[in-house]
């Protein structure tokens, strides 16, 4: 259940390790895939970055199908900066290229090791788990995972969560407006293994839609002054879920995520009324 850190800010426990870790991370996908040589678009993502971790965020998540986030990562993280949590993935429907990749992501990220490797999506999915297992002997990542998205591969989710050992992270999409991955998110915590939650504002259209609508009453008993923070607690407020990792270009936007990590989140009656005011945003 819901932890405060030491500052006062939301942490949560990863099972497999008892490490607590802010429960708003940062995604990565589309809004870090920028030119390196665009200067003004770099240093945008260089203040996105610096709010992040000033306001008490860990937790960046990436993938080498994210054209040049990662490259991009290298170039704006600080470096040996011990706040940082580096979640990446490997994604090649080839096996044996895996290790490459993956030895890829650590130069670009210019790490020597990460915290988190993934299977995106689960491609090749019995290929690279041992070799995601043999990285973690070897200390060149601390917990492994796997990870879908838009609800998809539910079935093979839960059959790998059942029968094979060691898996750290489930990473998979949940946000008021896609609720499908709810039984997996009971097997996870089940389980033992953290979840994070991908496409949490389902990739920004729920707050476009929800852009028109008031903020409930409920908002300010939370503590909530913007629609995002308000989501993101919805989402937190369900106990399996150990981090949500939004993602944005918006240095402001940065700050309205991480305010989910500050206050009450919402009891039971609270998230009822806080889905009955999003109702006519979520079709
Ligand atoms: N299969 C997988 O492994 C998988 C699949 C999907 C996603 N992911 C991971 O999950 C991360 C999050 O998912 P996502 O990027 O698809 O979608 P998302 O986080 O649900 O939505 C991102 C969009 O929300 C907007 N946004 C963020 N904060 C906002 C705020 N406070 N107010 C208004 N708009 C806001 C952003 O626009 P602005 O730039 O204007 O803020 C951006 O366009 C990805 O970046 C990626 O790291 C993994």
């Amino acid at each position: 259940m819901a932890q405060p850190m030491a500052a006062g800010l939301l942490a949560r426990p990863v099972p497999s390790t008892g490490e607590r870790v802010p429960a708003v991370g940062l995604g990565t996908w589309l809004t870090f895939d920028v030119p390196l040589g665009n200067a003004a678009a770099v240093a945008r993502r260089r203040e996105v970055i610096e709010r992040f971790f000033a306001g008490g965020g860990r937790v960046i998540d990436s993938s080498p199908m994210y054209g040049q986030a990662e490259a991009l990562l290298g170039v704006v993280l600080p470096r040996d900066d011990k706040r940082l949590f580096a979640a990446t993935k490997v994604w090649t429907a080839l096996g044996p290229y895996g290790p490459t990749q993956m030895r890829r992501s650590l130069g670009l990220w210019k790490l020597p090791r990460v915290d988190l490797m993934q299977i995106h999506n689960l491609l090749s999915w019995r290929s690279h788990l041992p070799t995601l297992r043999e990285w973690k002997a070897q200390g060149l990542t601390r917990l492994i995972g796997i990870t879908t998205s838009h609800g998809r591969d539910h079935d093979l989710v839960q059959r790998i969560l059942e029968t094979e050992r060691g898996i750290d992270v489930l990473q998979i999409t949940y946000s008021p407006a896609d609720r499908s991955a709810e039984p997996l998110l009971d097997l996870a915590a089940k389980k033992g293994v953290a979840v994070i939650i991908n496409r949490p504002f389902d990739g920004g259209g729920l707050l476009s839609r929800l852009s028109r609508a008031p903020l409930p009453p409920v908002a300010a008993e939370l503590g909530c002054a913007h629609w995002a923070t308000l989501v993101l607690k919805w989402e937190l407020a369900n106990p399996a879920v150990t981090v949500a990792i939004p993602a944005t270009t918006n240095p402001e936007h940065v700050e309205q995520n991480l305010a989910a990590l500050r206050g009450p989140l919402p009891d039971a009656k609270q998230r009822d009324a806080i889905t009955r005011a999003m109702q006519p945003a979520l079709g």
